[in-house]
């Protein structure tokens, strides 16, 4: 199949390119767009066979089930039934933004757009040319992160066009995204509103918009537990790099002496190494590694947004071994470290 490749700028989107990408979806085609977290590969929400060719172009396991992207908040009555009044609030207050709730569905949303399952995500991304093109095909988009089953969700075109050329009938290249890390999934099916997986809208705020306490997944916070996590794709081993990636945690002074001692025994031992580093600690380390800036640590999203970007490089760079600085921290960091510990299949080393 040939890929359509777009250029839209966010801030001048052309009427006829969004049309043009909005009839591919209605026609149950497949268009990769931007939004605010990651790239999507979006299909119409409410076709079987749409839904198919996303987890065949993926390469997705059938059992993990599509957000619904929507444009307006009346979208959500097509789509689930019992909307509660924690919902509601939920919705106007973070919406449009990298906001995901689970609710239960109506049985017009098929169960492949839903792993089988009887409940819907629903998200409405905050971002113009993902609402443009929502609104103007005027039906729910089915979107996963626009990437090959496995690997970091894309936060440039670039990644798209490295996954998916040549599997989807168009993808727009919108420039990089924001947040650069997926959507908070709050799932509000159960007795409490729970947290599926952590994103830039934290437990916090949620909590400050409910007015009371919500709980995180147990399965996905490192907690012993003999559950498998409720969201089905969290799962999965993601964002792996092929190489050995370490994470050293602790007073950072001592982190950047570790993380040096180490880099040096593997850059004796004839390895390819790599190291992630912040802007105020990149100068501390004088090995011969390759020193891959995140950001800073002044700014968490700056963090976010070049999480996924870095470690598709550290494969293109063939790194055998990559070490890196942790991001703690409440909130937001704990969203990024959620990530990393999943890229580095929680291998830690504490100083
Ligand atoms: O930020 C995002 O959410 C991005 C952009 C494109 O919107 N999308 C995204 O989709 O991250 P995906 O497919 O890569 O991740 C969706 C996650 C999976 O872990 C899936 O298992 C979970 O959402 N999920 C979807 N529907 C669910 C449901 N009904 N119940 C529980 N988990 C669900
Ligand atoms: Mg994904």
């Amino acid at each position: 199949m040939k890929t359509d490749i777009i250029k839209i700028d966010k801030n001048d989107i052309k009427e006829e390119q969004i049309e043009k990408a909005a009839n591919i979806i209605r026609r149950e085609g497949l268009v990769a767009f931007p939004t605010e977290t990651v790239y999507g590969l979006g299909a119409n929400a409410f076709s079987e066979e749409a839904a198919g060719k996303i987890y065949a172009a993926k390469g997705r396991p059938s059992d993990n089930p599509l957000i619904v992207h929507i444009g307006d908040l009346k979208m959500v009555d097509r789509l689930a039934r019992e909307v509660s009044t924690d919902a509601r609030k939920v919705m106007e207050a973070f919406w449009p933004g990298p906001f995901t709730v689970v609710l239960k569905k109506l049985p017009e949303v098929p169960s492949g757009t839903t792993g089988g399952l009887d409940t819907v995500a629903i998200r409405m991304p905050d971002h113009p040319i993902a609402l443009a093109l929502i609104n103007q095909a005027d039906i729910g988009i089915a979107a996963p992160s626009a990437n090959l089953s496995g690997r970091p969700s894309p936060t440039l075109a670039e990644h798209v066009i490295e996954d998916l050329s040549g599997q989807i009938d168009m993808i727009i290249d919108g420039g990089p995204v924001g947040i650069g890390i997926e959507s908070t999934i709050l799932d509000l099916t159960g007795e409490i509103p729970t947290i599926l997986r952590p994103g830039f809208i934290t437990k916090a705020m949620i909590e400050a918009c409910l007015g009371k306490d919500i709980i995180t997944d147990p399965a996905i916070i490192g907690e012993s537990t003999d559950q498998a996590p409720k969201a089905p794709g969290m799962k999965y081993k993601h964002y792996s790099p092929k190489g050995d990636l370490i994470l050293v945690m602790g007073d950072s002074n001592r982190v950047a002496a570790k993380i040096d001692e180490l880099a040096s025994e593997k850059i004796r031992a004839g390895y390819r190494v790599g190291i992630i580093a912040t802007e105020e600690t990149a100068a501390l380390y004088q090995n011969k590694a390759m020193i891959k800036t995140i950001g800073t640590r002044q700014n968490e999203q700056s963090i976010s947004a070049s999480l996924y970007r870095i470690l598709r490089e550290c494969d293109q760079d063939n790194l055998q071994f990559i070490f890196s600085e942790g991001f703690a921290g409440g909130n937001f960091g704990a969203a990024i470290m959620n990530r990393m510990l999943k890229a580095a299949g929680n291998h830690i080393i504490e100083v």
